[in-house]
């Protein structure tokens, strides 16, 4: 059984940028139902999960009937990326990176300003529901992506370290159809820490 990340904040924490009951429907509603629809999903399939993380599931997705393949990728992704999205915000966030993660930021994308353009604008464009990612290879080298619906980096063996979730669900309440400015405004509890540990000690 899998489950969602117990959040380290309240709900009305993070307000400004995000508003509570925002955050309080897409932590209890959304990410609780692709819990639920994910165990439904994998129930009876305890040969193919025992002992797995969420990540090797996704990872080996060809190991499941070829029907059900799609929904794991969906429900799986939804558990997976909303878990990150959720881990990754702080009400008293680290604005700045440094040591390893830092090098690397600075080697791919000139300075850590240069990035979070790069991703804001990347992540604004995504058209229709899904997410902006940065991730890491498996030698720690750095790049952004998106990713449309659920559909994670994990399934092309990218780790993925910072996510922003750009469904409208993570942002209408309050922004309504102006996602630049959700988006924008997000870095402001971006926690850099916590990206930074994931950095260092994230292995899918
Ligand atoms: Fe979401």
């Amino acid at each position: 059984m899998f489950d969602k990340i117990e959040l380290s904040y309240e709900y009305d924490d993070l307000e400004p940028y995000i508003d509570a009951e925002t955050v309080n429907i897409h932590y209890n509603k959304h990410l609780q139902g692709y819990v639920n629809n994910l165990n439904k999903i994998l129930k009876g399939y305890d040969n193919l999960t025992k002992g797995k993380t969420l990540e090797q599931i996704l990872l080996n997705v060809g190991s499941f009937p070829q029907e059900i393949r799609q929904n794991i990728i969906n429900q799986g992704g939804g558990v997976i990326n909303h878990n990150l999205y959720f881990y990754i915000l702080s009400p008293k966030p680290k604005l700045k990176p440094e040591g390893s993660l830092l090098y690397e930021i600075n080697n791919t994308f000139g300075n850590i300003e240069n990035l979070k353009i790069q991703l804001t604008n990347l992540t604004i464009s995504q058209f229709g529901s899904g997410y902006g990612f940065l991730v890491k290879d498996m030698n720690g080298k750095l790049s952004i992506h998106k990713t449309l619906n659920q559909n994670s980096p994990i399934s092309d063996g990218l780790t993925p370290i910072l996510c922003i979730d750009v469904w409208e669900h993570a942002y209408y309440l309050k922004y309504k159809n102006l996602r630049a400015d959700y988006v924008k405004n997000i870095w402001n509890v971006i926690d850099w820490g916590k990206i930074e540990n994931l950095y260092e000690n994230y292995i899918i």
